[in-house]
């Protein structure tokens, strides 16, 4: 029996060792284990035990044992448009496509222009020889089209409207062997499932190994990161003037300026939900959070009101006193960033930083699901950094129309929140990772 306990502690250690010996070094400072301040009087929501986990999955990591096909059916360009994440999920995807029908990549078109006012291409975003260095084995990538088909324009094929079950085999491998070069917008939550895993692996492998930030970018998100004061928080809050008309929810108390600029946001056909279809709306959990929701939920959450809090949001944020009156060290990169700096950076570029900032931040706190905070959780579950979690907007409207309040509010909500936590629910793309119990 003593055996048996000395064996266990002795292999819990050296397994224990291992981990630390060949976990790979974080490249500018890595995260502490606790945010907790010494005099904080409860504990907070990372201090809950988790007994879910997602790892990425073994046929992802394994998959270079396949091996690429001796023939390639042609050659593929990924369009992709929208915010950057938008633009990174379409062109991980496309990855996946030009894998499953056996086709050679080319690097992607960033059409950015419309969404950010501005041109900035894939290379000017992402290391173009560490993409192509990682992806050996995964899919074939080149850099230049040979010459009899680079002056030409590729076919251009648009999936992005097709929805559910849609077959690229038999719906776009025929244009690719007719035209040779053709270029794809992926469809919008296109499953999966029946893609061999190879083709899967690509698409993982692609998204959350290969892609890294130039090295200007990253330079200058090193410096934004070495700036802020450790250990701390990034919340993405995206209560921002598109996202609030683009949800159709009401707000009561917003400033007159908000909600000029929510109106401006407001398309003819976008008119905000009223009376019970909006109560059915929110208690769905459509509506963004506010500062002030967001700032009740943390501390709902014993988040000490002292804790450093990087605000990963765009220019437009709105209303954010809400959270700046309780939460007091928070951190913006225009504050952070010389202003120079600051005003010749894009659109692309800001996101970027925001982006690189929360994949190495102690924690992550969203306040939205979109594109960035999908890619943000995998990329934290890629990396082990798994204080990461979703302010749930449905329980917080579900309690609050139950007529909850104050420290009920609070005790239902951070019941809410530690079962999503436990469970580690939404804290990465199911695509690529696998759940792994504790
Ligand atoms: C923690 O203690 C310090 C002094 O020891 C005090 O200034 C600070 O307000 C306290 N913070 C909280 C969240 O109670
Ligand atoms: C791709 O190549 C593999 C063999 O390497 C083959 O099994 C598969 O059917 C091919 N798929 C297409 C769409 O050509
Ligand atoms: C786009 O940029 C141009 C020139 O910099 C500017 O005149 C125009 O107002 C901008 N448009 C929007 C929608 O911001
Ligand atoms: C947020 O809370 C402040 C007081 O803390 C209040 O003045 C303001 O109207 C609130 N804003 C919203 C949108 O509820």
């Amino acid at each position: 029996m003593r055996v048996k306990l000395l064996f266990v502690i002795i292999s819990t250690l050296s397994l224990f060792l291992a981990v630390v010996l060949l976990s790979p070094s974080t490249p500018v400072w890595k995260p502490s284990h606790s945010l907790n301040s010494p005099n904080s009087s409860k504990s907070d929501i990372w201090s809950v035990t988790r007994i879910v986990e997602w790892r990425p999955c073994n046929w992802w990591l394994q998959s270079h044992l396949t091996p690429l096909p001796a023939k390639s059916n042609g050659y593929i360009r990924v369009d992709c448009y929208g915010g950057l994440n938008q633009m990174r999920r379409d062109f991980c995807d496309g990855v996946g496509i030009a894998r499953l029908l056996n086709a050679t990549l080319v690097l992607p078109k960033f059409e950015v222009a419309a969404y950010w006012n501005e041109s900035s291409g894939f290379a000017d975003v992402f290391d173009v020889n560490y993409f192509i260095k990682r992806m050996n084995g995964f899919v074939k990538v080149v850099r230049e089209l040979p010459p009899e088909i680079s002056s030409k324009e590729p076919h251009r094929v648009d999936c992005s409207k097709r929805k559910g079950q849609f077959d690229y085999i038999e719906s776009v491998l025929p244009s690719l062997l007719k035209y040779h070069y053709i270029s794809i917008t992926p469809a919008m939550s296109q499953r999966r499932d029946r893609y061999p895993h190879y083709a899967k692996a690509a698409l993982c492998q692609a998204c959350y190994s290969a892609l890294r930030l130039t090295k200007s970018l990253e330079k200058k998100a090193t410096e934004l990161l070495e700036a802020i004061p450790k250990p701390f928080l990034s919340l993405h809050l995206r209560f921002e003037p598109d996202m609030v008309a683009y949800s159709q929810c009401q707000y009561s108390g917003l400033s007159p300026t908000s909600m000029k600029a929510i109106e401006a946001a407001r398309g003819d056909d976008r008119k905000p939900w009223t009376g019970e279809a909006a109560r059915i709306w929110r208690n769905r959990g459509k509506c963004p959070l506010t500062s002030n929701e967001t700032a009740f939920i943390l501390q709902a959450l014993s988040i000490p009101t002292n804790t450093n809090i990087y605000l990963a949001a765009g220019d437009g944020l709105m209303e954010f006193e809400g959270l700046t009156s309780t939460f007091t060290n928070i951190f913006t990169k225009s504050a952070l960033l010389s202003s120079e700096d600051f005003k010749s950076m894009h659109g692309n570029t800001k996101a970027a930083l925001d982006y690189y900032i929360s994949i190495n931040s102690d924690s992550y706190v969203a306040t939205y699901f979109g594109n960035m905070d999908k890619m943000v959780a995998a990329m934290r579950a890629f990396k082990g950094l798994y204080k990461t979690l979703f302010l749930s907007r449905r329980a917080f409207a579900e309690f609050t129309s139950k007529g909850l309040e104050g420290k009920q509010l609070m005790q239902a909500l951070r019941k809410a929140h530690n079962d999503d936590f436990t469970m580690g629910r939404g804290s990465a793309l199911p695509d690529c990772f696998c759940e792994f119990k504790l």
